[in-house]
């Protein structure tokens, strides 16, 4: 992106992990002097302020308490953008992320709030105050991908079509919801065998919900929307996976979607490094592995 004016970037879930390099590597990069700035959400403001604080409290980062699973949070940061940053914005990244072991019902409904319901809220509310040529990049995983290619072909035609709606997108999430805490998620087509299935689906959904975003936005006003998978990575989330890669590294795989031209990217398309991969993706083994071993060191704590 050009440096030439100032930008107003908001970051969600940035207290740690992922999210902190995101912000850490976004002041390296914009110019100095034109003071880009950068909003640091977090939902925990003194986790928020350390996390600010351990940056050595640069004037261009501001701290914006936001918890992306709650809609009250969400109006109230809105309000703030606007009351203090002349409500305007360029990029948002909706990185907060939240990964739940239990696949009971209340489990697998805070999963989705955060993880799909966090991303929707947030973007609609927002969008109004994004520029033109704004950015909205939306962290999804692989794991929405991989999750997708051993359910029934009728789930993978009705996420994957190109006239699906929000309203039609929310409506298989609650099914989906409704079969786990009905033990019904084979019955409705939900074959896969891969662990933590709320996540999965909800990043699934995050992926179904870029490209539905990124066709009505760039019609209205010129926005552009991408998701995103970061690898995976050695932060809470992931239970500190010594096979996996720095959180450092899953940063550079969200900025390139950052510092991109647009005419090198598709609108609403999912990357993981710099490589576009398909909605629905057959590589398996990888995340199986990855998820079998969360799911052990979490249930040994
Ligand atoms: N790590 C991986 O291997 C991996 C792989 C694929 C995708 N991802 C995605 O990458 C993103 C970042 O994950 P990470 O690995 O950096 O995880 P992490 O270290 O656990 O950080 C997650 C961040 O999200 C915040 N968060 C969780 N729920 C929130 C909510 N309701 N409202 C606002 N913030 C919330 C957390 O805040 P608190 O500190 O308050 O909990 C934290 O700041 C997530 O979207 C994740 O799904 C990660």
């Amino acid at each position: 992106m050009s440096t030439e004016k100032q930008h107003v970037i908001l970051v969600t879930g940035a207290n740690k992990g992922i999210g902190f390099e995101v912000v850490k590597k976004l002041l390296k990069s914009f110019s100095k002097e034109n003071k880009d700035l950068i909003l640091l959400g977090s939902r925990d403001l003194k986790r928020g302020e350390d996390a600010f604080h351990s940056l050595s409290s640069p004037s261009n980062v501001h701290v914006l308490q936001l918890d992306t699973s709650s809609s009250e949070s969400i109006d109230r940061a809105t309000q703030e953008i606007k009351d203090k940053y002349n409500g305007q914005i360029d990029i948002i990244i909706n990185n907060a992320g939240f990964l739940f072991l239990e696949q009971k019902m209340e489990a697998g409904r805070e999963t989705v709030a955060t993880d799909y319901g966090g991303v929707k809220i947030l973007n609609e509310d927002l969008v109004p105050l994004l520029r033109e040529n704004g950015r909205i990049i939306n962290v999804a995983s692989r794991a929405g991908t991989v999750v997708l290619s051993d359910c029934s072909k009728d789930l993978q035609e009705k996420y994957s079509s190109s006239t699906l709606t929000i309203e039609q997108l929310d409506e298989l999430v609650e099914q989906f919801l409704s079969a786990v805490d009905s033990n019904t998620l084979k019955t409705i087509g939900y074959t896969s065998t891969i662990p933590l299935m709320p996540y999965s689906i909800s990043k699934a959904a995050t992926i179904a919900l870029t490209r539905i975003e990124a066709k009505q936005w760039s019609n209205e006003k010129k926005i552009f929307v991408y998701s995103v998978c970061p690898g995976y990575c050695n932060t809470d989330l992931s239970a500190h996976a010594a096979d996996s890669r720095s959180a450092e590294n899953g940063a550079d795989s969200i900025l390139y979607l950052v510092h991109t031209p647009s005419d090198q990217l598709e609108n609403g398309g999912f990357y993981l490094d710099g490589v576009q991969f398909p909605q629905i993706n057959q590589d398996q083994d990888l995340i199986r592995q990855a998820f079998e071993r969360i799911s052990k060191v979490n249930a040994a704590k």
